[in-house]
């Protein structure tokens, strides 16, 4: 596999072509952002933490019959992913109420949500990833109703799946978001990363905030925490 042209630059990943017309290369990086990329920090090890972690999971889930983007891992930074047109959605699961919902309702942090909630907001940092339903997104073209439906079941497969194996952890899933994309066959595909970056996770006897909570709020030992949950979860480092 040979490493090509750098083909995008996120805010934490970037992203490179290969000599193999479907396969792509994730490199993780140590950068840390939050509020839209209005932060970004470098924190030491956070790169390969979260590419370990994410192929963990991403196994996980592919064992469990959500189809992703994971190839394999390639080194302590990078791995070798499917090729993706990225639906730029991002799809939120919640159990327990936090972050932005709060914020919007006003309710209290840690409200169980019974049942979980579905939300959609648009992959979009200038306009502050809007909050969107549905409707949104098939009248702007950024997906199909056909492809809304499968978004949704597989991210609730996702919250199964994950709800248990990180309650046998002693941890609680808060929220996560996903995003997914079109493989060649056009299937869908889960696409991006899961990692402490992208969910809550709290520790269920003490409550302590586990993720990315941790930079955002200004709390410390971020990639401590990282560590910590990758190391009940066996996530080989
Ligand atoms: P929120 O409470 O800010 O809407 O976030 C819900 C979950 O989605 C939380 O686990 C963090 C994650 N998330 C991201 O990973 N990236 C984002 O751009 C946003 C808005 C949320
Ligand atoms: N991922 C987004 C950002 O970097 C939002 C967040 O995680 O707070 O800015």
């Amino acid at each position: 596999m040979e490493k090509r042209e750098e083909l995008y630059r996120g805010k934490a990943k970037s992203v490179f072509k290969t000599d193999d017309a479907d396969r792509l290369i994730l490199l993780f990086r140590n950068d840390t952002s939050a509020f839209d990329g209005k932060r970004i920090e470098q924190l030491d090890r956070k790169g390969m933490v979260n590419n370990k972690f994410n192929a963990f999971i991403m196994q996980k889930l592919e064992a469990a019959g959500v189809p992703t983007q994971f190839d394999k891992l390639l080194g302590d930074n990078e791995c070798l992913v499917k090729k993706l047109d990225m639906i730029p959605v991002e799809c939120v699961v919640r159990n327990y109420a936090a972050g932005s919902l709060v914020k919007r309702l006003g309710v209290e942090e840690g409200l169980k949500l019974n049942p979980y909630t579905f939300e959609l907001f648009l992959k979009d940092d200038a306009k502050g990833d809007p909050f969107i339903n549905e409707s949104h997104v098939v009248a702007f073209g950024w997906g199909t109703a056909e492809q809304l439906v499968r978004m949704k079941e597989l991210s609730l497969k996702v919250n199964e799946v994950l709800s248990k194996l990180f309650d046998d952890a002693g941890l609680l899933l808060v929220d996560f978001k996903l995003e997914f994309g079109v493989f060649s066959d056009g299937s869908i595909v889960l696409g991006d990363e899961f990692s402490p970056d992208g969910c809550r996770l709290w520790d269920k006897a003490t409550g302590k905030k586990m993720d990315k909570d941790r930079f955002r709020q200004g709390l410390g030992d971020v990639i401590e925490a990282y560590e910590e949950v990758a190391n009940r979860l066996g996530v080989p480092l």
